[in-house]
C-alpha cells in the first residue's frame, strides 16, 4: 500500500531542492495494527488546506499534532504562518478510515513560535467541539516524562498515509506502523546538518528498522514508546519531517520539551 507522507510540507524550504512538496513511499515493511492496537490515533482533515495528517488524543477534548498540518500555508510561496487554519475534522474509534467517528473542532492552537523553516515548534492542539466517548478501542494515549530517558531505544510510528489529493485516494485504509530506533543527539546532529547547522534541543531523530524502504507514518502522528519501566506506550515524539524516506531518518519534536507549553494550553 502507498502511503503518502507530509514531511517535507513544512519544510518547503528544506525539500526544496526536492522539488516536490510532498512525498511519496511506502512502508514497505510495515504493518497493520491490529484493530484496537493504538487506540490513541486520531486522523486529521484539513479540508482548508486540502491535506490529511495523524494525530492523538491526550484526553477527551485534546488531540495533539503537528503545526504544519493545521496552519496556513500560501500555496505559491510555499511559505507557512503561524495562523490556524480553518475547515479541520478530527476523526477516531477506528483504526479503519472508514469506519472512525467525526468530530467538529472548536479551537485549533498552532505553537506561537512555529517556524517552518527550521521546524522548531511544529506542534499543535485541536480542541474539540464535544467530548469523544472513552472505550477500549478510542483511549487517550499518556505523554513522556520530563526526565524519562530515551536513547538508543525502539520505539513505534504510526499513520494512515493521508493524503493532499483526496479524489487519489483508494478509499479507506488500515493504520499501518513501523518500528524506528531513536538516535542519540551527537548522531542527530550529523543528520541534521544535511538540513541545517544546528539541531534545536526541541528536535531529536529516528531510524526506520527493518529494511532500507521503511518509511514512516504521517505527519503529526506520535512516535511511542515503552520503557521497561513503563506497563502502556506513552508518547515521546511528534512526526514532523525527514530528509526523504529513502533516508530512513525522521526528524521528530521532543513532546518532554512541550510539556509546559501543552499544559498551559490544556488548562485553558
Ligand atoms: C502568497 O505568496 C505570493 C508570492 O509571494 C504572494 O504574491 C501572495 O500575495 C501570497 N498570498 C497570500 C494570501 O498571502
Ligand atoms: C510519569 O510519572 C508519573 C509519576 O511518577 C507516573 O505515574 C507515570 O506513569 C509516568 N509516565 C510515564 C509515561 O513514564
Amino acid at each position: 500500500m502507498l502511503l503518502k507522507l507530509f514531511l517535507c510540507l513544512l519544510g518547503v524550504g528544506l525539500c526544496a531542492s526536492q522539488k516536490e512538496v510532498n512525498i511519496e513511499s511506502r512502508i514497505i515493511n510495515g504493518k497493520d495494527g491490529n484493530k484496537c492496537e493504538f487506540p490513541w490515533m486520531a486522523f486529521i482533515k484539513n479540508y482548508g488546506q486540502n491535506i490529511g495528517c495523524g494525530g492523538f488524543m491526550i484526553d477527551n477534548t485534546h488531540i495533539m499534532t503537528a503545526a504544519h498540518c493545521v496552519v496556513v500555508t500560501n500555496k505559491t510561496s510555499k511559505v507557512s504562518s503561524a495562523e490556524p487554519s480553518a475547515n479541520l475534522y478530527v476523526y477516531v474509534g477506528s483504526s479503519d478510515l472508514g469506519k472512525m467517528t467525526k468530530f467538529l473542532v472548536k479551537t485549533v492552537t498552532p505553537h506561537e513560535m512555529y517556524n517552518f523553516i527550521t521546524t522548531e515548534n511544529d506542534i499543535a492542539i485541536l480542541t474539540l467541539a464535544s467530548p469523544i466517548t472513552f472505550n477500549d478501542c478510542t483511549k487517550p494515549i499518556p505523554l513522556v516524562n520530563a526526565t524519562t530517558k530515551l536513547l538508543d531505544e525502539d520505539c513505534k510510528v504510526m499513520g494512515w498515509g493521508a493524503t493532499t489529493d483526496s479524489e487519489k485516494d483508494a478509499g479507506p485504509s488500515t493504520l499501518k506502523y513501523a518500528t524506528v530506533f531513536i538516535h542519540n543527539e551527537y548522531k542527530c546532529q550529523d543528520l541534521f546538518r544535511n538540513k541545517l547547522p544546528n539541531l534545536p534541543s526541541s528536535i531529536f531523530c529516528a531510524k526506520g528498522r527493518g529494511g532500507s524502504d521503511v518509511c514512516r507514518g504521517d505527519s503529526g502522528g506520535p512516535l511511542v514508546c515503552k520503557k521497561y519501566t513503563a506497563k502502556e506506550y506513552f508518547v515521546h515524539g511528534i512526526v514532523s519531517s525527514n530528509l526523504g524516506c529513502n533516508s530512513q531518518t525522521g526528524f521528530y519534536m521532543k513532546v518532554a520539551f512541550f510539556i509546559p507549553w501543552i499544559q498551559s494550553k490544556i488548562a485553558k
